[in-house]
């Protein structure tokens, strides 16, 4: 099988894995990073996206052979405690509700604010096509308002 080297959170990582795994599960079942999630596979739910080099990816649909050097960043990798402004609002907002979705969505809000510090509830729907089952979207709209007051980009 061939050798991919890929920058994932910063760190320079190996795997060795057929052309066409997706990169949800070199992720997933060959660098442990589990917080990226599986729903459909077919780029319809979002939660597995990721930013690929700064922009929102599904990353069930990605193979790894064509990842390259582009930086990967998953959930483990968007704050180094778990602090980024987006996670802390999610909390104070008490957002999750199964919670399986959740990570996809706050990587969609994260490439969001970056792009628009600021964005209107109908920027919010249009940008985040992530589906939550549990139907938490309300509470989500607020918890990226909330971080965005707060400056809540980084
Ligand atoms: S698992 Fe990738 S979009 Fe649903
Ligand atoms: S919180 Fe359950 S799927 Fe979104």
């Amino acid at each position: 099988m061939p050798k991919y080297t890929l920058s994932v959170n910063n760190k320079q990582l190996s795997v060795e894995v057929d052309a066409d795994t997706p990169l949800l599960w070199v992720l997933r079942d060959h660098l442990n990073l589990v917080g990226t999630k599986y729903g459909c596979g077919v780029a319809q739910c979002g939660a597995c996206t990721i930013h690929y080099n700064g922009s929102p990816v599904r990353s069930c649909q990605l193979p790894i052979s064509a990842v390259g050097p582009g930086k990967v960043v998953t959930i483990e990798g968007l704050s180094e405690n778990g602090d980024h402004p987006l996670q802390k609002a999610w909390i104070e907002m008490d957002v999750a509700q199964c919670g399986y979705c959740q990570a996809g969505q706050i990587m969609a809000a994260a490439a969001l604010l970056k792009k628009n510090p600021h964005p209107s509830d109908e920027e919010i729907d249009t940008t985040i096509t992530n589906i939550c089952r549990c139907g938490t979207n309300v509470r989500i709209r607020k918890a990226i308002h909330l971080a965005a007051s707060k400056g809540g980009k980084s």
